[in-house]
């Protein structure tokens, strides 16, 4: 623990607040009230979560780092491990191939070893992003199913050499596996099962050759929904299985965490114990939680980043506070990371029209109440040390 004493000064200044922290909670609140914890204010997350030897990340735009002064200030200050949000995929590295453009990830990197962050590298193989060259579509290819496992070990290898030494954690593969349980098809499914091979030994193969290119670096395979016990969180539960018996170099398990208020809360403290039973480590990976956003006056179909309700709103605060709750509940969960700093940077206004509002600081880079609530958790906590 690096500094007893202020954060004993922190838990003492919230003792009064914290007790009504529920009520706040449920409470109807002003979204663009401001963070009410001054005490813990000054506070970073990264430094709130260091005693307990949590890393709090962010995923973070290429484009804004080093370019928006607010921005990389934050990024520097409030987060212990960074995530290209796009830089380190398949077509940002690889426009054509055999031409490697590194030149985002490396400031990436350059800007995380400046402020002492470790990096999330994110992602070697998934079916989406990738460049028109290899697959416009992420199924369909113009090269031979050989061909395909050859890009796909180049491809691997090639990026892990690129940044060994660099990244903390890598993403091997992104979301192989459909909502009930069965491989997703994919440019890489398609290619195994074309060579008679298991439509997911793409993964083995990946995390094999991740390992080989950087044995230092602790290889995840991530992915959505997994927070929900059903079909998929048993498929990945079961493949995660099938990997260690067959002595594959996998490290942990990410789970994404793209929360809507829509839907219940999931289970996510059982899922995540579930894995971590099976000696891995977990890690949410890409925490966001949308809810409905009221629509920007006079102008039709379009959408602000105000949630709609004050219920909305409210449960958008339990999320965020039931997932880091979750993660410090079972001393696997190594990392927090959030898919982006603020609402403007979000994925979320594009895909789901109509929804939004789902990351920790708004349009204006100023601090939403949930990153209070994320603060009191974290200076509240006793939770047990990390376990790696
Ligand atoms: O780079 C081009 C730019 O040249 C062009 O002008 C512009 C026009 O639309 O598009 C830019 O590409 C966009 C890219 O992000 C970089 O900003 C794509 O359109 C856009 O689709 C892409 O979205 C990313 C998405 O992955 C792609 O699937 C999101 O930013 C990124 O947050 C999102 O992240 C994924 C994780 O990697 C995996 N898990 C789910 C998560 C959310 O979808």
């Amino acid at each position: 623990m690096k500094h007893p004493q202020t954060l004993i000064a922190g838990i003492l200044a919230l003792a009064v607040t914290a007790a009504g922290a529920s009520a706040a909670v449920a409470a109807p609140a002003d979204p663009r009230a401001v963070d009410r914890s001054p005490a813990l204010a000054s506070r970073s997350l990264a430094a709130l979560a260091e005693p307990i030897g949590l890393e709090i990340g962010v995923a973070v735009a290429a484009d804004q780092l080093g370019a928006d002064r607010k921005y990389t200030k934050l990024v520097a200050g409030q987060f212990s491990t960074v995530t290209p949000e796009n830089a380190m995929k398949w077509e940002s590295v690889e426009p054509q191939q055999g031409v490697f453009d590194w030149a985002a990830g490396d400031a990436l990197v350059a800007s995380a070893e400046a402020n002492g962050q470790l990096v999330r590298g994110h992602t070697l193989v998934w079916h989406s992003q990738l460049p028109d060259w290899l697959s416009p579509d992420g199924v369909s290819s113009d090269f031979s199913p050989e061909e395909l496992r050859e890009i796909l070990r180049e491809h691997v290898i090639t990026q892990v050499t690129h940044y060994k030494g660099d990244i903390w954690h890598w993403d091997v593969v992104n979301e192989a596996l459909n909502e009930d349980g069965t491989p997703r098809v994919s440019v890489w499914s398609e290619a195994y099962r074309a060579l008679g091979l298991d439509p997911l030994g793409y993964i083995a193969d990946a995390f094999r050759w991740a390992h080989e290119a950087d044995p230092e670096a602790k290889l995840y395979y991530n992915d959505y929904n997994l927070e929900f016990t059903g079909p998929k969180s048993n498929a990945a539960h079961a493949l995660a299985q099938d990997l260690l018996a067959d002595g594959v170099p996998i490290d942990g398990m990410g789970f994404q965490g793209h929360l809507s208020t829509q839907y219940g809360f999931p289970d996510l403290e059982a899922n995540l114990d579930r894995f971590a039973d099976l000696g891995l480590e977990v890690a949410l990976t890409e925490v966001d939680v949308r809810t409905a956003v009221a629509p920007r006056k006079n102008h039709e179909g379009e959408w602000t980043s105000t949630p709609a309700t004050a219920e909305g709103f409210a449960a958008q605060r339990e999320y965020w506070v039931g997932t880091l709750e979750a993660c410090l509940a079972v001393p696997a969960c190594v990392s927090y990371t959030v898919w982006g700093l603020a609402d403007s940077n979000s994925w979320i206004p594009g895909v789901f029209p109509g929804e939004g509002a789902a990351l920790l600081w708004d349009d204006h880079l100023n601090a939403k109440p949930q990153l209070a609530d994320l603060r009191e958790v974290l200076a509240t906590s006793d939770a047990a040390p990390r376990v790696r």
